[in-house]
């Protein structure tokens, strides 16, 4: 077939894919936040079409860059003072029609589906099937934002206790590498619901992924000063723009160690440091003797090894109780799973799991490459070519109780396990690191289900699911304990846009 033809059975594809994705993520609450049950999958198959385009397309170089490199403070008061001037045009529009524009700019990055691909594996090294929920995803939180903004329209539900919301006049969002199209774009969505004008700093290795995806919401009518992107040529760039007086409020996805810095730089002022958002994880699957080990090791691979398990989501540790820790079915399962897991590079369309983003250092090369006390490998991990960016999955069995592996946030494809002889002892491991985001159970017993919901300590609680890949309206996403900073309201979730302003009552502060 041509490239034309190709094109355009992408297209019809990709609209079957979106309206269906869209459709079902968008089904109301069922379930108290960040509580599922939900066993639909976070993927939806990528269509033999779009792999036929995406095989050609991949390959291709990306377009050059064309967001502004900021090199001095002056550049950074410009574009500061450029967002501000801009902002009471923004949050004056009625919310009606801030809210048509984000529904147009659904339709806009549901067009650029393609493109966004093309860009996360060349940039992020996604597999297809990773990067293509985050267009939905990103398409979601348009649509979810949209109707939020509706809400802080005066006599909206709101605003029911007299108390008057005024946007912050400008918000940075400063997004991971991990999801450069869902994240980033999600906080951009939320401050222009709730009437800020935005400035956006991408990660360095994910550029052009922002770059399209803002060009899809310019494309919808979004004024340019309203959104802007901007790169840093140093740190001391990017330090200045976040501590700059100008910005009310940093959205940030990151690690909790940027999240302390930010707070840092911009402790002192009055409002406080205001950076609002999600940090890191050290997050766990418990499997009981009451599981469908058949599901639960499906489950646990996914959650540990999608995209190379480098989500703050991803399963770490795996927790089996009792009789579970000694089932030689359940381990076999597990191994034969990880192996069979096709490591290689995403452009090559044949892999299950691609790179790491970076030659590994630090906590991951010590995690992929170290044994502590009382481990062994059941699955080593091995480097698999001179750029150092591609391993196997690891599979570490023995993780002792307070070990480094246990508690430290590595982020990359190691899995370790641990046991508990009962399902409290399971709990209290789980709840033992420092963070608080996501957390699995796979048990098919009702009571053990609510012992378990009663007391895990995480902002994302699954139960018969894979840890990741959090809906958006249906599972609200956001972390507990350190795993959060500022107010902590979820992303994709009734609270998240009200965040990003002041709420007052006949001028005190609500
Ligand atoms: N929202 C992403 C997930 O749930 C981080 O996996």
């Amino acid at each position: 077939a041509s490239m034309a033809d190709q094109e355009a059975r992408f297209r019809a594809s990709v609209a079957a894919i979106g309206s269906v994705s869209a459709e079902r993520r968008r089904t109301p609450d069922r379930q108290p936040a960040g509580t599922s049950f939900d066993n639909t999958t976070d993927a939806d198959p990528a269509l033999p079409e779009v792999r036929a385009w995406a095989r050609e397309r991949v390959r291709a170089q990306p377009a050059p860059l064309t967001s502004p490199v900021l090199r001095t403070t002056a550049e950074v008061d410009a574009v500061v003072a450029r967002g501000r001037a801009a902002q009471p045009g923004w949050s004056t529009r009625p919310p009606a029609e801030r809210a048509a524009l984000l529904r147009r700019a659904a339709d806009e990055l549901e067009a650029r589906r393609g493109e966004l691909l093309t860009l996360m594996v060349a940039e992020g090294g996604k597999t297809i099937e990773q990067a293509d929920p985050e267009v939905s995803e990103a398409v979601d939180f348009a649509r979810y934002y949209a109707d939020r903004a509706l809400e802080l329209e005066p006599g909206a539900s709101l605003h029911t206790d007299g108390a008057r919301f005024t946007p912050h006049v400008l918000t940075l969002v400063t997004p991971p590498w991990n999801f450069p199209v869902a994240i980033p774009i999600g906080g951009v969505l939320a401050a222009l619901a709730a009437g800020s004008a935005v400035v956006i700093k991408p990660a360095p290795a994910v550029p052009g992924c922002t770059e399209t995806a803002v060009a899809a919401l310019h494309a919808a009518g979004v004024p340019g000063d309203v959104v802007q992107v901007v790169r840093a040529a140093e740190n001391e760039v990017g330090q200045g723009l976040v501590a700059h007086d100008g910005v009310d409020a940093v959205v940030l996805t990151g690690a909790a160690d940027t999240a302390e810095l930010f707070c840092s730089w911009r402790t002192g002022r009055p409002a406080g440091p205001r950076v609002l958002g999600e940090t890191s994880g050290k997050n766990a699957l418990v499997i009981t003797p009451a599981a469908d080990y058949d599901l639960a090791v499906a489950d646990l691979v996914k959650s540990a090894f999608g995209h190379s398990g480098q989500k703050c989501s991803a399963a770490s540790i795996a927790i089996l109780v009792g009789s579970a820790g000694r089932s030689e079915r359940l381990m076999r399962q597990l191994v034969d799973a990880v192996r069979s897991l096709r490591v290689g590079w995403p452009t090559g369309l044949a892999a299950t799991m691609g790179p790491v983003i970076e030659p590994p250092t630090g906590k991951l090369r010590r995690a992929l490459t170290t044994l502590e006390p009382g481990e062994h490998w059941l699955v080593e991990p091995r480097q698999l070519d001179g750029t150092g960016r591609l391993w196997s999955p690891g599979l570490k069995d023995g993780v002792a109780p307070g070990s480094f592996l246990h508690l430290t946030e590595c982020f990359g494809p190691v899995l370790g396990i641990m046991r508990a002889e009962t399902l409290e002892e399971a709990i209290e491991l789980q709840n033992a690191t420092a963070y608080g985001l996501t957390g699995g159970l796979h048990s098919l017993d009702e009571e053990e289900i609510d012992r378990w919901l009663e007391r895990v300590e995480v902002g994302n609680a699954y139960v018969n699911r894979h840890i990741t890949g959090a809906i958006v309206q249906r599972q609200s996403f956001g972390g507990w304990k350190s795993s959060a900073v500022g107010p902590g309201a979820k992303a994709g979730g009734p609270n998240y846009v009200a965040q990003l302003g002041e709420w007052a009552m006949d001028g005190l502060p609500v």
